[in-house]
């Protein structure tokens, strides 16, 4: 059992193992329509969005929602934090309020853990800088176990910006210690420095980076980062590293596609290939964030640590 879900660094493989199998008996639950939807009665779970997001702060209310929880969704642009209120002072005060979990996501790095060492309650990371995303590389792993049946000697190319995504880092983790096979395919100025996990092999190529793949995992293309001339542009971009049907022939025929969205088409990945409904699990993946949260917030809210 764990208090807090910081981070995927802070995991064991049996701690992962353990999310990830009640997240299936979630997803086999939800597809049943059963399971104690009063798990989470008369618990507050409080949701801190300092950043935007369409899926995760939704799939997080309607995770809660399904086990019973009722749901606070606290607005940063409307809070106190713009009448120059300190973050500390802004944690203390919802703090004070006693909600029985926090889930937050934040563009500083370690925020989470900075407000888990503050509060009394259980505190889950929603995503943190380019650090952290535990809850997108659990719901990653399902829809891999759910696909191909195992985590273990599989090959997983994770492809695009990844010095910048947390996403990469967390699934490089999560997967590393699961024993699948990770490789980075990016250019040399979107490759991190420092590589979250041993054993990732990384290829400036992507016919290459993605040879054999069980799994492509796309990742999004910052158009910020194109002005400012990380990028020459995006059909350039796209005539290097966007996934097409042709480049997917180099994976394993039967290799599915990844993204964690939001995507830019026609900039990462091809409209065709996004929208496959074979290969690409981009709603599936949306749908499994459901289950992995359920679970989730069970285990944090249920530990009597
Ligand atoms: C990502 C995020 O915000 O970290 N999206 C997500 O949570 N599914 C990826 C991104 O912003 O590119």
């Amino acid at each position: 059992m764990i208090k807090h879900l910081l981070s995927i660094e802070d995991l064991n493989a049996e701690q992962i193992e353990d999310i990830l199998n009640r997240a299936d008996y979630y997803a086999r639950a939800l597809y049943d329509g059963r399971w104690d939807r009063d798990k989470l009665d008369q618990k507050i779970v409080l949701t801190l969005f300092f950043e935007n997001s369409t899926r995760t702060v939704t799939s997080f209310d309607i995770a809660a929602k399904r086990l019973g929880a009722d749901v606070v969704n606290w607005n940063a642009d409307l809070s106190s934090l713009s009448k120059d209120e300190s973050f500390s002072d802004t944690i203390d005060t919802l703090s004070a309020m006693k909600p029985d979990c926090i889930v937050i996501r934040h563009s500083d790095y370690g925020a989470p853990k900075f407000v888990a060492d503050r509060v009394k309650c259980p505190v889950v990371n929603a995503g943190d800088s380019w650090r952290e995303h535990p809850t997108q590389a659990f719901l990653d792993a399902l829809t891999m176990i759910q696909e191909k049946g195992k985590l273990k000697g599989l090959n997983v190319a994770i492809c695009g910006d990844v010095a910048h995504s947390r996403v990469a880092n967390s699934n490089a983790r999560l997967l590393t210690k699961m024993g699948a096979n990770v490789r980075f395919v990016a250019p040399q100025m979107l490759m991190p420095q420092k590589l979250p996990a041993e054993g990732i092999e990384c290829f400036d190529s992507i016919e290459e980076g993605i040879k054999d793949a069980d799994v492509v995992m796309m990742l999004r293309i910052q158009k910020e980062r194109m002005d400012r001339g990380t990028i020459p542009d995006e059909a350039a971009y796209f005539n290097n590293y966007g996934l097409t049907f042709e480049r997917l022939k180099h994976a394993k025929p039967d290799a599915i596609v990844m993204h964690p969205g939001p995507m830019n088409r026609g900039v990462e990945i091809a409209d065709d290939v996004a929208d496959d409904p074979k290969r690409s699990m981009m709603k599936r993946q949306v749908a499994n964030g459901i289950p992995t949260r359920m679970a989730i917030l069970d285990m944090v809210m249920s530990s009597k640590k």
